[in-house]
């Protein structure tokens, strides 16, 4: 028996990094997950779908843009559609600022940012919220940052979207704790991913100055996190934003 053993859910992101990290090991652990992503990323998210079915795990794909709130209710109703039951949520799809100080960022990159990274979980919650609360509960993790917790320079747009969802993760876990829905959020440092493969190395300089381990972390090691907050093992925690970021916020 697995930790997720007969649960069933969704992971948005799942095409690729720890989205699809999250999904392959959510699976390992016995539940059944509808992998999701841009339509884009099809082909990509249909692997993410092949590694969970060779290794014996129940999966499927269906495409969503999350700042879409259409593409996210129609994305619950297919859990529900395949699988019966909506249990769990990880709202992991994000994407990256372009790096500039606050005073050049393009208006409407600022939007954009905030439109995927805080919005788009926002829409999510909403949509799955309402199911668990026609179901028997459930647990939600978003996938925030460490920069959901700190400042981080030539970030303002991401950093700004990213404290918004750990702000909203928090409301949330209130608000729902005693329909027994659990919500927390992971904050992962570096990982390597296609976050992290276009950095210089001058940047990765900067970014490992403040970390205790002197290295970029695996998306498994993101998942094994976010997995263990959407199980029972997890039951008395809610409200919670997990740094998993190698001591980043620690201290240096
Ligand atoms: N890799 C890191 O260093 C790092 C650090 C902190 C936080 N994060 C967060 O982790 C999450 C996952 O990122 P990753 O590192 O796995 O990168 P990634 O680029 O490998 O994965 C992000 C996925 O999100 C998808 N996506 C982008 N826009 C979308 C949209 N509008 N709707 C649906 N899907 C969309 C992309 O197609 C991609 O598959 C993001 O929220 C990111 O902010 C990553």
């Amino acid at each position: 028996m697995g930790s997720m053993t007969g649960k069933a859910g969704l992971v948005t992101g799942a095409a690729s990094g720890i989205g699809r990290a999250t999904a392959v090991r959510a699976a390992q652990e016995g539940a059944r997950v509808l992998v999701s992503d841009l339509a884009s990323a099809r082909d990509a998210g249909e692997e993410t779908v092949r590694l969970i079915r060779e290794a014996g795990g129940e999966a499927d794909f269906q495409a969503c843009d999350v700042s879409r709130a259409e593409d996210q209710q129609a994305l619950v109703a297919g859990v529900v559609e395949r699988f019966g039951a909506l249990d769990f949520a990880h709202n992991n799809a994000g994407i990256s600022s372009s790096g500039q100080l606050l005073a050049d960022i393009e208006d409407e990159e600022f939007d954009r940012i905030i439109a995927v990274n805080l919005r788009g979980v926002f829409l999510g919650m909403k949509h799955q919220i309402r199911q668990m609360l026609r179901g028997a509960g459930g647990s939600i993790v978003n996938t925030a940052s460490n920069a959901g917790l700190r400042g981080v320079r030539r970030l303002g747009a991401y950093t700004a979207a990213k404290h918004g969802l750990v702000g909203l993760t928090k409301n949330a876990a209130l608000e729902y704790a005693e329909d027994g829905i659990r919500v927390n959020a992971v904050a992962p440092g570096t990982i390597m991913t296609g976050f992290a493969r276009g950095v210089t190395p001058q940047r990765l300089k900067q970014i490992m100055k403040p970390q205790a381990l002197q290295r970029i972390g695996e998306p498994e090691e993101v998942a094994a996190a976010a997995v263990w907050l959407l199980s029972e093992e997890a039951s008395f925690v809610t409200g919670a934003t997990l740094p998993v970021d190698a001591g980043s916020l620690a201290g240096w």
